[in-house]
């Protein structure tokens, strides 16, 4: 899919369809009154009988409207003018994507407000675009084109392209299974994302992360015919002295809960837990296509978590490539296990910060629920600078604390720490407590995304699946560095 600017007018395009973007309390300005009077007073007449009223993601269709040469007309509403933000434009550009995308479209044209262009240009790029890659008759059909008119701000239309390829390079990654994505493949992808953003990457295979001695992450691995595989990739746009930015992404390309074996009803979604390590890459492509003048850093543990007579077993003490010693008595505990080496890389590599992301635990979604991502720091003005950036994106995070208290509970008898809480109150923070042991003096801000990295069933602007959430957070909080 391309993005091009266009002066184009709504009675001169000839396109497949266009999208028009209207506030509930200014219906008649810009694009709409042109639109009105081209029509007759459609639009007029529509408000009137309250068919549109332009409340934030309403979509209408029309069709054959009078004076307008594109056969469909989709308006979208964009709620009100001095609540609109960079989440209702990305999401109302992506309703309308979404709802066109039912048939097969070949260009697109937008008519946006000038105001937050880069978040609509990426909404209107990842609407279109679903999780039906193995279905033979799709769901939804990618536009080809899409026209962005009504800002001058040409820099702000082609970033919004860069964010829009980058969220549906992770939401691609997230909804191929597991069949297509594990280590190796994964590995494969980084490396051609590489390549192709003038980034460079090391891929470490078993036999160096043996050497390497990363005893937490292989323990999990082992269980599988998947070999496992760490990658780093590093964005250098700063000055050659200074310290990089850590990213940090779990990527558990299935995690079956190993011996401690998830049921079904859990199991069946587990191709998603990689979804740290997917935002991690979606975000560094970004990086480096901005140009942005920081040193950045990615660095993505990717493992299988399976059973075999191999497996890791309840009990096992593992030996951190930090050196600490873990008790494990959980396997489905893995993710912290994989982190745990993953960020003593990024300790070694001279981080001046680090924030990962990973679907961690089941926890978090019982304290916040499906939309909300957990948000756990060792420094708080660190974290801060990440939750403002959320919150101008749009990407919806909560900070949960930290206190010394949940740090007890992972404490082990045998060993220095133990994979687990006591039972299951906290598990979220428990979790964060444990990679905290791993991080040494580095500020470092943990993202539990296992809510909002994947959507059960579709939302009115996107399909299911993989989402793109935090990819947008991670750029943003780079940005604002530069
Ligand atoms: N990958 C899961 C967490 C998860 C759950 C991700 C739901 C996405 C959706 C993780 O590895 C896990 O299984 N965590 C356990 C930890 C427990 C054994 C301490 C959990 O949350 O139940
Ligand atoms: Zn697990
Ligand atoms: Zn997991």
């Amino acid at each position: 899919m391309q993005v091009i600017c266009s002066k184009e007018s709504l009675s001169s395009i000839s396109v497949s369809a266009i999208v028009i973007g209207l506030f509930e309390d200014t219906p008649f300005d810009g694009f709409a009154a042109e639109f009105d009077s081209l029509t007759g007073g459609m639009l007029t007449r529509l408000v009137e009988c309250e068919e549109f009223k332009g409340t934030a993601l309403q979509t209408v269709t029309l069709y054959a409207a009078p004076g307008i040469p594109a056969m469909c007309t989709q308006l979208v509403g964009l709620g009100k003018r001095d609540e609109f933000n960079e989440k209702t434009a990305l999401r109302a550009a992506s309703a309308a994507a979404k709802t066109l995308g039912e048939k097969e479209r070949k260009d697109v044209a937008f008519f946006f407000p000038s105001e937050c262009t880069e978040a609509a240009v990426c909404g209107a790029m990842l609407g279109s675009v679903g999780q039906d890659l193995y279905r033979a008759e799709r769901n939804l059909h990618p536009f080809e084109t899409v026209h962005w008119v009504g800002t001058d701000a040409n820099s702000d239309v082609s970033s919004g392209e860069i964010f829009g390829n980058s969220l549906n390079l992770t939401r691609e990654l997230i909804n191929r299974p597991a069949c297509d994505i594990y280590p190796e493949s994964l590995a494969n992808r980084a490396s051609s994302l590489a390549d192709q953003c003038g980034l460079e990457v090391e891929v470490w295979d078993r036999a160096r992360l043996e050497n390497e001695k990363c005893g937490s992450l292989l323990a999990v691995s082992r269980g599988s015919a998947r070999e496992p595989r760490l990658v780093i990739l590093e964005h250098k746009g700063g000055p050659d002295d200074q310290p990089p930015i850590a990213l940090v992404g779990k990527g558990v390309t299935f995690d079956s809960g190993g011996l401690s074996l998830k049921p079904s009803e859990s199991m069946k979604e587990m191709k998603c837990d990689m979804g740290g390590a997917a935002t991690v890459l979606g975000a560094i492509q970004a990086i480096a296509q901005l140009n942005l003048p920081v040193n950045v850093i990615a660095l993505v543990g990717l493992v299988e978590n399976m059973v075999s007579g191999d497996s890791y077993k309840l009990g096992d003490v593992l030996t951190a490539r930090s050196g600490k010693t873990i008790e494990v008595l959980n396997t489905d505990a893995e993710g912290r296990l994989v982190l745990a080496d993953v960020l003593n890389v990024a300790v070694e590599r001279g981080a001046s910060h680090i924030i990962d992301l990973a679907t961690l635990t089941g926890a978090c979604l019982v304290a916040l629920g499906k939309q909300v991502a957990g948000v756990m720091t060792n420094d708080e003005s660190f974290c801060d600078e990440l939750l403002a950036a959320a919150s101008r994106v749009g990407d919806d995070a909560w900070q949960l604390p930290m206190f010394d208290d949940y740090g007890e509970q992972i404490k082990s008898k045998v060993a220095d720490i133990k994979n687990v809480g006591e039972g299951r109150w906290g598990g979220a923070i428990t979790a964060a407590k444990f990679l905290e042991e791993f991080v040494d003096e580095t500020p470092w801000v943990h993202i539990d995304i296992a809510g909002p990295s994947f959507l059960d069933s579709a939302k009115p602007w996107i399909d299911g699946g993989g989402t793109g959430a935090f990819v947008r957070t991670l750029v943003e909080v780079v940005r604002r560095r530069a």
